[in-house]
């Protein structure tokens, strides 16, 4: 298996995380520099908040972008209006394009949802020019995510499938402290620094914040849908009742914290 991601539609996907990549792939340009006349690979693009980013933020030559799930393949395709910008249905870790053809290989929330993470990291090393950047960024599900770690919490505490689903959520390859950075020292990468990542995520209310979960959308929704009618709206009641924390439905915003792991090819 080379993706553990789970598509259900890109709408959804815009609500449950479109909407924050776009916020993060901001601070991770920055953590992973961007030059005018540059060639850049964003591998993993989903419905193209890295991608369309990258444009707007240098002028840049070529910007290619791959992912593996032909259904946000089409949606960035369907977006993409820069006729720099190529996108296109591949896997991270068998990259179509030849050895030292970009400036830069960038993944946003991506290595975390490939179990050869490894493979992936070799072949955006392979694809960037010596002395260019391969850099990464991946959501710290453990610690870094109070409001997604209030629901999946909330879950563990319903079935043992729940708490299985936890564990499994929590520690997705290149999670833990320092993780990434072991990776791309064994793949040979140099001068690798490693350091994270703030962004909020702003809900309007209790809906905005749990209706593509309900939905089925992205792995704890995949897990929701699996309850049976009375263990789903349990979990329901008990992740609003969280959400609310005592006080009217309305606004609420959390912290989220993203490691992130650049390296220069050798
Ligand atoms: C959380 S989404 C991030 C998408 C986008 N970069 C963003 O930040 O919105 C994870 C993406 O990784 C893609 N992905 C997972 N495994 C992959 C693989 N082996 N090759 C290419 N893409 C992969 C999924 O299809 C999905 O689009």
């Amino acid at each position: 298996m080379t993706s553990s991601f789970n598509v259900h539609d890109a709408a959804g996907y815009e609500q449950l995380m479109g909407r924050w990549s776009r916020r993060l792939a901001l601070p991770f340009i920055d953590f992973a520099g961007l030059a005018d006349g540059e060639k850049i690979l964003d591998v993993g693009c989903g419905t193209g908040s890295l991608t369309f980013a990258l444009g707007r933020n240098a002028e840049l030559s070529q910007i290619e972008a791959i992912d593996f799930s032909p259904v946000f393949v089409a949606e960035a395709i369907r977006r993409n209006t820069d006729p720099r910008i190529n996108v296109q249905q591949a896997d991270a870790c068998d990259l179509p394009f030849g050895d030292g053809m970009f400036d830069r290989a960038l993944a946003l929330l991506v290595l975390h949802f490939i179990p050869e993470t490894g493979k992936a990291v070799a072949e955006m090393r392979r694809v960037v020019r010596t002395g260019g950047v391969v850099a990464a960024t991946v959501w710290d599900h453990y610690g870094g995510m109070p409001g997604m770690r209030m629901m999946i919490d909330t879950v563990a505490m319903i079935s043992e499938a729940g708490r299985q689903f936890r564990s499994r959520y929590c520690f997705q390859p290149m999670m833990e402290p320092g993780e990434m950075t072991r990776t791309f020292l064994e793949q040979g990468l140099l001068d690798v620094a490693e350091t994270q990542l703030m962004i909020r995520m702003d809900y309007q209310n209790f809906d905005d914040y749990w209706a593509p979960i309900a939905a089925g959308e992205g792995p704890l929704g995949k897990f929701v849908t699996t309850l049976g009618a009375a263990e789903r709206a349990r979990a329901n009641a008990a992740v609003r009742d969280a959400y609310e924390a005592g006080r009217p439905d309305g606004p609420r915003s959390f912290a989220n914290v993203a490691w992130a792991c650049r390296g220069v090819v050798a």
